[in-house]
């Protein structure tokens, strides 16, 4: 029976390049909807540019260009990534479209009249420079635990604590450097308790990855919050229907946005949207996604569009997070490498392929080692599958004009083949493509080792022996065609040069048993070459550099010689670990038996502090006490000879007399920031 199938992969948000770890989603739902397609189902992939939020608003502003410019920018970069991976979305829409506006609008309005929506007052941070609510990442200040500066408005990257952004100390806005106030307003909640019954029960069947079940028992057990939908003014998003002024949270109309494009392509193809989204619709809507936004598709999501009468998805697919060569994608390390970046590089089918062999049906963190990446390549895709290929081409083409034989060779090894579609078919269903390129080369083995025993070559110099060599080379191609078929969900773009090569219609499940008899096949080119290590050091190397030219100098000066050349480079982390205070020296004195250090007592206002400064020679100590000064003062304390350092005083000069101890203006206060 032929099933009807919508299927999403989560959308990018507008304000960033696809990167490999993205393309771990596209990639996994790419396969899963070529394989339906291949199977006969009707199957609608579709996706679109999350394009709403306070990031991306502010991003446009910071290029001083709309925020409709930026999104447009960025989704022609986004498409053009994905096509070139072979990405095949049958529609590409944006969040931030009249269809998404109105289905917004529906889905809110269904849910308030039915009694979903609750208003009421909060109090948030507000930047009253720029005039405008503050997100928590948009506050920084000092951890309330640790003390640690410059740390996000949730949680500290230092020592890991979570709070309140209300709790930081000494809060700035990262927007404008502004103190925040804070500020009432009121907000619209959607009362996501009411579902709790219907999400119990759709969370524990067969919706979901039995260890995502398992996660939301867990959220059950804390309780249902109500959720915030409504964001003020100034907000790059849709305006609330009934609340001039409030606009919708970008989560509450970005998995709508999935609908959006759904509708957008079915205006477009005659497809009946609305009988598509009854609630006893036969047809199917599976989501793809990462594992970090389970919450907003498996509990926001589903109770939307319950409150909303429509239909709920019937799976909703999670999977892991990319590491590269173990560990977390790292700019510095060039391993936060970009889509284009690696098609610079390297042919988008290794990836695809590379993914698929790593790629189960959980949601483990995927790795993406890069030396085990060139070996599988070049051992499975080029050593194993395009070798049958070209070792067969070559004498059907010479000796035969391109004419493979009337019978097989070896029906039994045809069979062998063919035997195990409904296995691999199953493996792509249930998305165990790691267990399906292990099946896919072992059977890539098999017909290696056919023609390593049959020995063509050895045939091929035998007058007596053409029709055997024939037979054999024939036999081989028609493995290929069979394995090239097995392989089309993941290796797109080969499997169409090799429908080329071999001379037959695309490639369908169904017509994987029928093998090319009596049948004329085209000249053979090389459908892969190896991946060479200098082409992943270059992909590194340019990784490295899309960092760096993002955050270059406007001027760069060769130092003269009489200035010091500049130390290594730091990046503005950790700078901003740095916490710089203006201190008074309240005592100063010579240090018995040091020759170079005074003894300072600092008061910054958090109790004294004793730091040994090496400025003896150019000091005497009654000329410092009273003086203010500027001091390091989160650096750990240090045992010295003398005793423990508890900081360090900033001091500039060649050294000996010349060396001045930094000495702030009048109006600086002790404790104070040094920004
Ligand atoms: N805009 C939201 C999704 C809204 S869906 C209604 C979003 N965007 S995202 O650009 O941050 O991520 C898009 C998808 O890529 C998510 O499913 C996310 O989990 C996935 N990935 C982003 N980085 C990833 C890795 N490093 N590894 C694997 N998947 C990753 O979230
Ligand atoms: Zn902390």
């Amino acid at each position: 029976m032929q099933r009807h199938i919508l299927v999403t992969s989560a959308l990018p948000y507008a304000n960033g390049s696809i990167h490999l770890g993205h393309l771990v989603e596209y990639i996994q739902t790419d396969i899963w909807v070529r394989f339906q397609k291949m199977r006969g189902h009707a199957c609608h992939y579709v996706c679109a540019d999350d394009a709403h939020g306070t990031p991306i608003m502010l991003r446009a502003q910071n290029e001083g260009i709309s925020a409709e410019q930026l999104i447009a920018k960025v989704s022609e970069e986004h498409q053009a990534d994905f096509a070139a991976f072979n990405i095949g979305f049958d529609h590409y829409h944006s969040t931030h479209s009249d269809e998404n506006r109105t289905l917004s609008n529906q889905i809110y309005l269904a849910n308030r009249d039915a009694g979903h929506i609750e208003s009421r007052t909060i109090s948030q941070a507000y930047d009253p420079e720029k005039e405008m609510f503050l997100p928590d990442r948009f506050i920084r200040g000092e951890c309330p635990k640790c003390g640690a500066a410059d740390q996000y408005g949730d949680n500290c990257e230092a020592c890991g604590a979570t709070y309140e952004p209300t709790e930081l100390k000494n809060p700035v806005s990262a927007v404008s450097g502004a103190t925040p106030i804070t500020k009432d307003s009121e907000h619209y909640f959607f009362k996501l308790g009411n579902f709790e019954q219907l999400l119990r029960d759709w969370t524990g069947g067969e919706h979901l990855q039995p260890e995502v079940s398992r996660k939301l028992a867990e959220w059950f057990e804390s309780g249902l919050q109500d959720w915030d939908i409504s964001r003020d003014t100034p907000y790059f998003g849709f305006e609330i229907p009934d609340a001039p002024g409030k606009f919708f949270y970008v989560w509450m109309d970005a998995p709508i946005g999935y609908l959006a494009s759904f509708k957008h392509y079915c205006d477009k193809q005659g497809i009946d949207f609305d009988a598509f989204m009854k609630p006893d619709s036969q047809t199917e809507m599976v989501h793809f996604i990462g594992k970090d936004i389970i919450y907003f598709h498996a509990l926001f999501w589903p109770a939307m569009l319950s409150g909303a009468g429509l239909r709920l998805p019937n799976r909703i697919f999670a999977h892991g997070f990319l590491t590269v060569d173990g560990k977390k994608m790292s700019k510095s390390r060039g391993t936060f490498i970009k889509a284009r970046t690696y098609l610079n590089h390297l042919n988008p089918e290794y990836l695809r392929y590379y993914f698929a062999a790593k790629l189960g049906n959980g949601i483990e963190d995927i790795d993406l080692s890069l030396a085990d990446f060139q070996n599988r390549i070049n051992a499975d895709l080029v050593g194993k599958v395009v070798n049958i290929a070209s070792r067969c081409a070559g004498f059907i083409n010479k000796k035969f004009d391109g004419k493979l034989t009337q019978t097989l060779a070896d029906p039994a090894l045809f069979r062998v083949f063919t035997a195990e579609s409904e296995n691999i078919a199953r493996r792509y269903e249930q998305r165990e493509y790691a267990q399906a390129m292990r099946e896919i080369m072992a059977l890539a083995d098999k017909a290696n080792q056919y023609i390593d025993e049959q020995k063509p070559w050895v045939l091929a110099k035998d007058p007596e022996q053409q029709d055997a060599v024939q037979a054999v080379c024939s036999l081989g191609i028609n493995l290929f065609r069979i394995l090239i078929a097995y392989l089309k969900p993941v290796l797109p773009a080969t499997a169409q040069q090799a429908e080329a090569f071999l001379n037959i219609p695309a490639l369908q499940w169904e017509s994987i048993g029928t093998p090319m008899l009596d049948h004329v096949i085209r000249p053979f080119t090389p459908l892969m070459t190896r991946i060479e290590s200098d082409k992943i050091t270059a992909l590194l190397e340019e990784s490295k550099e899309t960092l760096e030219t993002e955050v270059k100098p406007t001027q760069t000066t060769a130092p003269p010689a009489d200035i010091e050349p500049l130390a290594h480079e730091i990046n503005f982390d950790d700078f901003a670990k740095l916490d710089l205070r203006i201190a008074l020296i309240q005592n100063a004195e010579h240090v018995e038996g040091a020759d170079k250090l005074l003894r300072l007592t600092l008061d910054i206002g958090l109790g004294e502090k004793q730091v040994f400064a090496g400025i003896k020679s150019a000091y005497q100590p009654e000329q410092l006490i009273g003086k203010l000064t500027v001091m390091v003062a989160n650096l750990a304390p240090r045992k010295m000879r003398f005793g423990l350092s508890e900081g360090m005083v900033l001091a500039a000069g060649p050294g000996g007399k010349d060396l001045f101890i930094l000495n702030p203006d009048q109006g600086a206060t002790p404790g104070m920031r040094v920004k």
